[in-house]
């Protein structure tokens, strides 16, 4: 699973990303709401809103994984047809698999595709989002790039990911339970030590708030705003395609 160095920041090992999906895949959701007490579903459906502000018909849903961003999203923006991408073909299997069973496979479709090369042409999406998969991609630069050339003009990009609370009573607890707990409880049901360990090390290395801006803006975006959720444990961004 691990081989040499991952880009981006210094010292860091290259993670076989597709295959730690594959391996959690079945096991993702029920980890996902058990160890956010099910907030996640809040964070989602705040990004959801956002998105719909905007009142796109063509998104896109990054590293769309289980499926979960996408589904909300579709729930909220009635009448938008939304593709959904992941190099994982288990969790895009799971994510199948709910999509069907909510009647929803008229309204989104999953396919097999990479961030860093999405099979799709310049300027002809109007909303992308990303939750909690930007911090996974092997080339942020290059991801965001994609985001940016297959986006209209004017078009949203809306990226939701973990961040570190800055409050000092919160961030106390909030590391205790991300280096303590999560590693524990996520690797016993999931069975893979490694996912929840790389998640705490990934949090913890992914640049945060006005970093993150700073990133959005020199990818070539506009108006790059950003929206802490829960105390700052998440983080909705947003930005434009000039
Ligand atoms: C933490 S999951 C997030 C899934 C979902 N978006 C959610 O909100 O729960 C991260 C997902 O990113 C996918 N992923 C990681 N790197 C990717 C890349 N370069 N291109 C496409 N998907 C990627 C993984 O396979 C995984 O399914």
């Amino acid at each position: 699973m691990i081989s040499t160095l991952k880009s981006g920041k210094e010292t860091c090992v290259e993670v076989d990303i597709k295959g730690m999906f594959d391996g959690i895949a079945c096991k993702y959701d029920l980890l996902n709401h058990l160890l956010s007490f099910g907030i996640d579903r809040y964070w989602r459906r705040r990004a959801s809103k956002i998105v719909k502000s905007y009142n796109p018909k063509e998104l896109l849903d990054i590293a769309t994984g289980t499926a979960d961003l996408a589904i909300e999203t579709a729930r909220v923006l009635k009448n938008s047809q939304i593709t959904g991408v992941d190099i994982s073909s288990s969790m895009l299997k799971i994510g199948r698999q709910k999509v069907d069973n909510l009647n929803l496979s008229h309204k989104i479709k999953l396919l097999l595709a990479c961030a860093e090369a999405l099979p799709f042409s310049d300027n002809s999406i109007d909303a992308v989002t990303i939750g909690f998969g930007i911090r996974n991609f092997k080339n942020i630069s290059a991801g965001l790039a994609e985001c940016h050339r297959i986006l209209k003009k004017g078009g949203v990009l809306c990226v939701l990911e973990f961040s570190e609370p800055q409050h000092a009573l919160i961030k106390n607890s909030y590391n205790f339970y991300f280096s303590k707990i999560i590693p524990r409880v996520g690797g016993r049901i999931s069975q893979n030590n490694f996912a929840y360990n790389y998640l705490r090390d990934s949090v913890a290395e992914f640049p945060s708030g006005l970093d993150f801006v700073k990133i959005l803006m020199q990818a070539g975006f506009k108006d790059a705003q950003f929206e802490p959720l829960s105390f700052g444990i998440a983080t909705v961004y947003t930005a434009l395609k000039k």
